[in-house]
């Protein structure tokens, strides 16, 4: 069942156009999250979606029903920003009771909901508290909470995590899986810069850029194929490398000559219009090794630094002619130093090949 679908969604300040058309079909239940540079209108699409900003062109439907003229309380979404504005003078229970207050909700059924919302949240012992003494993860579990109590078709959440220190924020994230799975029927749409938030959290991840959606996929559709140079570069971290290449034979297997003048045969399949083409090669630096024997070198130079976090080593790689520096992830302790020269080569499975334009051949 379709909980919601954007279509051809547009939005302009005046003039200026930062939202280019995005159409979107969000299942009810899906944990959706939306990625992408600061400024690519994920806030402003949420917001959309939420009725607290016009939608200049195209539909916005929930439960195939379009809501564009409708109030944003009419709405059955609850939305949670970074910022929780929560009332001082009131305790948690009062802050996550507020909204039903006002909507005049018996007594009984108030009591009822915000019990099971702190439940949800591991919130019961502080029901009596006040916010000023919370953590700022409780504090942000008790804005949580205030929205859960409305029972919302769609949750809405804009960096709920971006002012918690690492520590919360990875036990909040928990909290936010569990909730997930609490509330199967609510559709959810988180918004985030933290990568491991979206490759844990997602169902599947909408990756945006300067107001059009890149790619929408899971994470690991996203990770193992990305559509274009900009995701494969976006998700994973470090970032996938680019070393550039030209098109010698096309075919089912492409041969294709890296910058460096080695040939290297990837299995993915290209068309004859590609060749002598310019390409983008892409290797991932966890899917990188070190050269032995026979093995194509895809890169080499010195050594620039070497970062040993004992489970893998990141080597990070000065290759002539090459802007940034070539990032190699290894598998545990390597004994390596700056100023060595290595050879990097890599499983030919697991490279990826661009066009000229940054298309991935899978994509086009
Ligand atoms: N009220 C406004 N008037 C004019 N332009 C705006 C307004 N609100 C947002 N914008 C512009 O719309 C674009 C998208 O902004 P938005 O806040 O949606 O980005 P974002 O992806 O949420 O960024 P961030 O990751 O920094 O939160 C930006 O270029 C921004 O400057
Ligand atoms: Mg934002």
């Amino acid at each position: 069942m379709t909980g919601l679908t954007l279509k051809n969604i547009k939005k302009a300040y005046g003039e200026t156009e930062v939202i280019h058309g995005v159409d979107l079909d969000i299942d009810q239940g899906e944990f959706i999250v939306f990625v992408g540079p600061s400024g690519c209108g994920k806030s402003t699409l949420l917001r959309m979606i939420a009725g607290l900003e016009d939608i200049t062109s195209g539909d916005l439907s929930i439960e195939n029903a379009v809501v564009n003229d409708m109030p944003a309380a009419m709405r059955g979404i609850a939305m949670v920003f970074q910022t929780y504005a929560l009332y001082p003078h009131m305790t948690v229970y009062d802050n996550m009771a507020f909204a039903m207050r006002i909507a005049k909700e018996p007594k009984d059924e108030i009591d009822r909901r915000v019990n099971e919302a702190a439940e949800m949240l591991q919130l019961t012992p502080y029901l009596g508290r006040l916010p000023k003494a919370l953590s700022g993860g409780q504090r942000q579990r008790v804005a949580i909470g205030r929205a859960i109590v409305r029972h919302p078709k769609v949750f809405l959440f804009d960096e709920p995590l971006s002012n918690l220190d690492a520590a919360l924020r990875v036990q909040t994230r928990i909290e936010i899986a569990n909730l997930k799975e609490q509330m199967p029927e609510t559709t959810m749409i988180y918004v985030t810069h933290d990568q491991v938030e979206a490759m844990t959290l997602a169902d599947r991840i909408v990756v945006l850029s300067a107001g059009r959606i890149e790619q929408v996929g899971t994470p690991l559709e996203l990770y193992t194929d990305p559509a274009n140079v900009f995701v494969a570069k976006f998700i994973g971290s470090p970032a996938m490398n680019m070393m550039k290449g030209t098109m010698s034979a096309t075919g089912e297997v492409s041969k294709v000559l890296v910058e460096n003048q080695q040939a290297i045969e990837v299995p993915i399949k290209s068309d004859e219009t590609l060749n002598g083409d310019n390409l983008h090669i892409g290797v991932r630096p966890e899917d990188f090794r070190l050269a032995e024997g026979g093995d194509p070198v895809l890169a080499e130079g010195k050594v620039l630094f070497v970062e040993s976090l004992g489970e893998v080593t990141l080597l990070h790689i000065r290759v002539e002619n090459h802007e940034e520096a070539i990032v190699a992830k290894l598998p545990g302790i390597m004994d390596l130093h700056k100023g060595e020269h290595i050879k990097l080569s890599a499983n030919m499975e697991k490279v990826h090949l661009f066009d000229s334009k940054e298309i991935s051949l899978k994509h086009r």
